[in-house]
């Protein structure tokens, strides 16, 4: 592999989906990385794609009349125009039905089968018919047992195929040991390890026909076929010419970074890297699993109806507001909110106000007092002590977003620059510019313009991978010129050669104002009931040390069904405490969220584990709902 070479991954989504904003996320940050490593002039390499086999294809097909392949074709249309509509710059797009998948896949399955590493067993156990894999008993929903299933649990005898996973589990817990980098956030290397603390089976990687016939046939018995994840995660070295292009291969991999959602960490950092052992293939260099979009605090899904379509955004705020919100909004790794409030609330603030507002007030006062050229900044420009503080917010805006890029914290690159783009509003409102325009010495005056320009010149080259649209429209106006922005410009002061001429000035965000909603007149008649509660003063409630708090670890405590053991990230301090939220959130639930806790409690045991700590919780009725922060703040930090 080249040193410059990046090469970044997408899962490839169930063809049978309808795309939706979680989908959309993934594709827009592999776009945003891809777009910033092509600007740094390396050679990269973006792949996304459909997974288009399985059990819920066939049957969806069956359904529908028609042949798996044409159905499958048919749907995945739907992802290719979103990816289209989304701006999306993807080099390439595979499809598991592909022949330069399913023969690579083959080839595969026949060496490790000839290697022994692929062998036939019976399996005799329970299976889930929802979500189609097998299970042990103790993955059986509360109350339920092997005498007592639930309805889509079944007992099966089946012979199968087996991939030896089982055997590399060591090395495997050595090798993430070893590489801090390979599992990112640090939060779910901890969590994979902890899956590998049990002893890891083998994996079974087929289905028989007289079940499942719309799969990769296995090539050593064609009466069965190959069972999603060992046709799946091959996509991400078929598509680069494993086995069939050795000079393209050589040149892309190891993958710099497989972006995928927590939902599937195991499949990608247990099975994928024993796969690739046992092939002998290089490790990935990182694979990396963001949070989960909620609405408001829930799951979307299908059944509850609140799934955010991106079309829906896109069409009425435009694809670059979207792609900014999902962008600034989401902290990498934990999980973020979707709701209208928020959105339009980012939107108006980041977007109509701050970035929308600086480049009209700039450009309009260009085009009235300057007859729509750039104006000749002065080389002293810089030398005025405010201008300089600016050049260097911006300069920091600069530093900040290259290296959160590498980081894979695209939020915090987002911010800076706003930060820099806030710091120029503040900047050209202080200069005064309306009076300086009545002055005889005009100069003054165009520097300011000439120093808002070029801060407006290097954000809108930093955020132009975030939203290419409206920032190639923004370098136009300023007249910086059309095509990509150069890296080597950002550091410069001065790019903007006075005397071109401008275009016309557009909006680029406008304001959203929300519809106005008729407020219920506040009631004039005393409450009926007013419940007194005991009063307590300020300083009894600072008693309490209230802080934040990262979820590293979370598993249940045995034999206690509502009990959750937490370990805890309490800014440098680690430690464990005991909730009993069991009910009410899974130990997958809670991992990545930043919670509140009472800090200095003191520790207890509770059921022979110690608790050091208290979290908090909302509840009412039946419901509970873990009280978090609705922004990025370190761990550790006070509340109150
Ligand atoms: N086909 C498998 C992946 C195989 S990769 C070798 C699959 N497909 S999927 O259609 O279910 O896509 C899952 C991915 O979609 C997640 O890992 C994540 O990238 C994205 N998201 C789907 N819903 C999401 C949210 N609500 N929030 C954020 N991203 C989520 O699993």
């Amino acid at each position: 592999m080249s040193e410059s070479s990046f090469y970044v991954t997408t899962p490839i989504y169930y063809v049978n989906d309808k795309p939706h904003i979680g989908h959309a996320y993934t594709t827009m940050l592999a776009d945003v990385l891809a777009r910033s490593h092509r600007l740094l002039g390396e050679d990269t390499w973006f792949l996304t794609g459909t997974d288009e086999h399985g059990q819920k294809v066939q049957e969806a097909a069956k359904k529908r009349g028609v042949e798996a392949q044409a159905h499958v074709d048919e749907m995945v249309v739907r992802f290719q125009d979103l990816w289209e509509r989304l701006d999306i710059t993807h080099d390439d797009f595979i499809r598991t039905t592909q022949p330069r998948h399913t023969r690579v896949v083959q080839e595969i399955l026949q060496d490790l089968y000839d290697r022994g590493e692929i062998y036939q067993a019976e399996y005799d156990g329970l299976y889930d018919v929802r979500s189609e894999t097998f299970i042990t008993e103790k993955d059986l929903p509360e109350g339920c047992s092997v005498e007592n299933l639930p309805e889509h649990v079944k007992t099966i005898k089946e012979t199968n195929y087996f991939f030896r996973m089982g055997k590399y589990q060591d090395w495997l817990i050595e090798y993430i040991e070893e590489n801090p980098a390979f599992i990112q956030p640090d939060f779910r290397r901890n969590e994979t390890l902890g899956f590998l603390r049990k002893e890891l089976s083998d994996l079974c990687i087929s289905r028989p026909k007289s079940r499942l016939s719309w799969g990769i046939e296995l090539p050593f018995d064609p009466e069965y076929v190959t069972y999603v994840w060992f046709d799946a995660l091959v996509n991400y070295i078929s598509a680069v010419g494993y086995r069939k292009d050795e000079e393209s291969f050589q040149r892309r991999w190891p993958c710099q970074v497989h972006l995928i959602g927590k939902d599937i960490l195991t499949t990608h950092t247990v099975y994928w890297p024993t796969m690739l052992k046992a092939m002998g293939v290089e490790m990935p260099k990182t694979i990396f699993a963001h949070g989960w979009w909620l609405s408001g605090r829930d799951k979307m899904s299908k059944s509850t109806g609140n799934v955010v379509n991106p079309l829906d955004y896109a069409d009425r705020f435009g694809v670059d507001a979207l792609r900014y919100f999902l962008m600034a909004e989401m902290s990498l790794g934990q999980d973020a909110s979707f709701t209208e409030e928020v959105f339009v609330k980012r939107y108006n603030s980041d977007l109509a106000n701050d970035l929308g507002n600086l480049s009209s007030r700039v450009l309009k006062m260009v085009h009235m007092q300057c007859g729509a050229v750039i104006p000749a900044g002065s080389g002293e420009a810089l030398s005025e002590p405010a201008a300089a503080v600016l050049w260097e917010q911006v300069q920091k805006a600069v530093t900040d977003m290259a290296e959160k890029i590498q980081v894979l914290r695209p939020d915090l690159g987002v911010a800076s620059v706003l930060a820099a783009v806030r710091e120029t509003n503040k900047y050209f409102g202080a200069r005064e510019p309306w009076k300086q325009a009545k002055e005889e010495d005009k100069q003054p005056f165009f520097d300011t313009l000439y120093v808002a320009m070029e801060a407006l010149r290097v954000c809108a080259a930093l955020l132009y991978p975030v939203m290419p649209g409206k920032m190639g429209a923004l370098r136009k106006q300023i007249g910086a010129g059309e095509g990509d922005p150069k890296v080597e410009d950002l550091q410069v002061f001065g790019k903007l050669v006075s005397g071109t001429s401008l275009p016309e000035v557009e909006g680029l965000f406008p304001r959203y104002q929300p519809p106005k909603v008729e407020k219920a007149k506040p009631s004039t008649q005393k409450p009926a009931n007013v419940v007194t509660v005991e009063e307590i003063s300020i300083d009894e409630f600072f008693k309490a040390k209230l802080k934040t708090a990262t979820v590293l670890e979370a598993e249940k405590v045995e034999g206690a069904d509502k009990l959750l053991k937490l370990q805890l990230e309490v800014g440098e301090e680690k430690r464990q405490i005991i909730a009993g939220i069991a009910k009410h959130y899974t130990p997958e639930d809670v991992i990545g969220k930043m919670i509140i806790i009472v800090s200095n409690l003191k520790p207890a045991t509770i059921r022979g584990v110690e608790s050091h700590g208290m979290l908090l919780a909302a509840s009412k009725g039946k419901k509970l709902t873990l009280v978090t922060v609705d922004r990025e703040i370190p761990s550790g930090a006070k509340v109150g």
